[in-house]
């Protein structure tokens, strides 16, 4: 099958917002980060606000809804703050994930089969704001289903499992994660949702994830950021970005 798409790469900024929060100052700034992303090229910036904050801040999401060209990707739990702060800003894209105070980073995916009432009811004003939401999920059928049933737009598989088999040298998991991707990727096409992908990529391991026809747009942040360290920001997308038009070799659009 050919790629249904061009695919896009959303830069995640939060961990400038690490860096400056270590220190407890105003520098690195995540919206310098973020233009210098859409010089380079990215497709859309994505934002973490976490409820307990330890990244961006809630100051983060006004300069960049305010400074920047590209769209915005709020990443968001499905709590009553996020969503009126959702609301407020009425970005392009919203992406709902789990959280859990005590994870370093998003560990697993949402549970919407569980929680279809509450997801449902949480994404229909956002619809009907003119964002569109995207649920951050593993890629099982029940899952996907679910998102497709409250009226996700979109859904992100999580790519961390694979990302993790494929650093530890485990090929043959790694294989059998991606098979299950590609496959969750299918369905999820087959029920009218558009299909993200993200956590944990990197040079090494992007172009397998690429390569799958139904995924319209990767959301990297960690791997950029520290790469941005040795080569600059530019230049560790503009190399991700290559490595990613690579596995894509018959993007006709
Ligand atoms: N997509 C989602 C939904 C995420 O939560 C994250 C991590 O914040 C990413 C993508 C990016 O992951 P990484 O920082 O490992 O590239």
């Amino acid at each position: 099958m050919k790629p249904l798409g061009k695919l896009r790469l959303g830069v995640n900024i939060d961990h400038v917002a690490t860096v400056r929060n270590a220190r407890g100052s105003q520098w690195p700034e995540p919206l310098r980060a973020a233009l210098l992303a859409e010089a380079a090229g990215a497709d859309g910036i994505t934002a973490h606000l976490r409820e307990d904050r330890r990244h961006i801040r809630d100051a983060d999401i006004e300069a960049l809804v305010a400074g920047i060209g590209i769209p915005l990707n709020f990443e968001c739990a499905a709590t009553a703050e996020m969503h009126a702060i959702a609301l407020r800003h009425h970005p392009h894209a919203i992406c709902v994930v789990p959280e859990k105070r005590s994870e370093r980073t998003t560990e697993g995916g949402l549970d919407v089969a569980g929680d279809e009432a509450r997801l449902r009811d949480f994404i229909a004003p956002l619809r009907a704001a003119g964002t569109r939401v995207s649920m951050f999920i593993a890629h099982d059928r029940r899952q996907i289903a679910a998102a497709a049933r409250i009226g996700a737009a979109v859904v992100e598989l999580h790519t961390g499992l694979y990302s993790d088999l494929h650093a530890d040298g485990n090929s043959a998991a790694a294989e059998a994660e991606l098979t299950a991707l590609r496959k969750g990727a299918a369905l999820a096409h087959s029920l009218g949702l558009e299909v993200h992908a993200g956590h944990g990529l990197t040079y090494d391991n992007v172009a397998p994830i690429a390569a799958i026809p139904e995924v319209m747009e990767l959301n990297i942040g960690h791997f950029l950021i520290g790469e941005a360290i040795f080569v600059g920001l530019e230049d560790a997308i503009l190399e991700m970005r290559r490595r990613m038009d690579q596995a894509r070799p018959q993007d006709g659009h």
